[in-house]
């Protein structure tokens, strides 16, 4: 793949809360234009609009569960139509998600480029998600302890105010994580036959996780998946 350019990517980010999805999709997106699709800030778009999806939603992010796969399946259904290259950061979360985007890229002709799974340990993402500061005009997401802002509580680009998402407290964090176990897990070993999946030290330093996710597109897998 050629710096600057989306080519051929198309990419499933795996990996539970925290491991750092969000802040590698908007690299890659800076760099080589892939749109990223990140189904929670969709969510959380709606949930501030206060628009029907987001009244179904609310409940269930507040509990750090899922919402149901109907609403996400149709949800991501919109989305996709819309880009030919694009970092799916979310989504799918269950086999029943997986099963439904593999049918859409089949229909749409966009086979996957790969399923990166980002693997750390359960102390680092309570750690990071209790230190999150993020900007909810851009999505830009800090850090207290590992990314901070050149002025605490504000975005180094835009200059307004950093926000804490309310589902970041301890409580809802640890709920999130065994949700993840329970069902986002299992699409590990969903992937794993398809060719496609790659693990990524999701412990490194951002820019170090950029390049070994670049370092794997480059010798990505052969096998597609749509
Ligand atoms: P969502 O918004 O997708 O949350 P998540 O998966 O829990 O992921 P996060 O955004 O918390 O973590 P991340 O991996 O993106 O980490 P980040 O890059 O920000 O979903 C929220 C809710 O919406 C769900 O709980 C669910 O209810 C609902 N939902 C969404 N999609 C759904 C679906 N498909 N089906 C059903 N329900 C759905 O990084 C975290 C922190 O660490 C930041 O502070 C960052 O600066 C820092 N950091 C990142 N990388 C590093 C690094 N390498 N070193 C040090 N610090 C780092």
């Amino acid at each position: 793949m050629n710096a600057g350019t989306a080519g051929e990517m198309r990419l499933v980010f795996l990996g539970p809360p925290g491991a750092g999805k969000g802040t590698q999709a908007k690299v890659l997106e800076e760099r080589f234009g892939a749109r990223q699709i990140s189904t929670g800030d969709i969510l959380r778009a709606n949930v501030a609009n206060g628009t029907p999806l987001g009244l179904k939603a609310q409940s269930f992010m507040d509990s750090g569960g899922l919402v149901p796969d109907d609403v996400m399946i149709g949800m991501i259904e919109s989305e996709l139509a819309k880009y030919d290259s694009f970092i799916l950061d979310g989504f799918p979360r269950t086999v029943a998600q997986a099963q439904a985007l593999d049918a859409l890229l089949a229909k749409l002709k966009l086979p996957l480029t790969a399923v990166i799974q980002f693997d750390a340990d359960r102390e680092t993402l309570i750690a990071r998600l209790t230190g999150r500061w993020t900007n909810p005009r851009t999505g830009r997401t800090y850090n207290s302890l590992f990314n901070p802002p050149l002025v605490a509580g504000i975005d180094d680009d835009d200059g307004g105010p950093l926000v804490q998402r309310e589902d970041d407290t301890r409580d809802v964090v640890t709920a999130r994580l065994a949700t993840f176990d329970e069902k986002t897990a299992p699409l590990i070993a969903y992937y794993a036959n398809s060719g496609l999946l790659v693990h990524v030290n999701a412990l490194k330093s951002i820019d170090d996780v950029t390049s070994d996710i670049l370092a794997a597109l480059q010798t990505r897998p052969k096998a597609s998946r749509a």
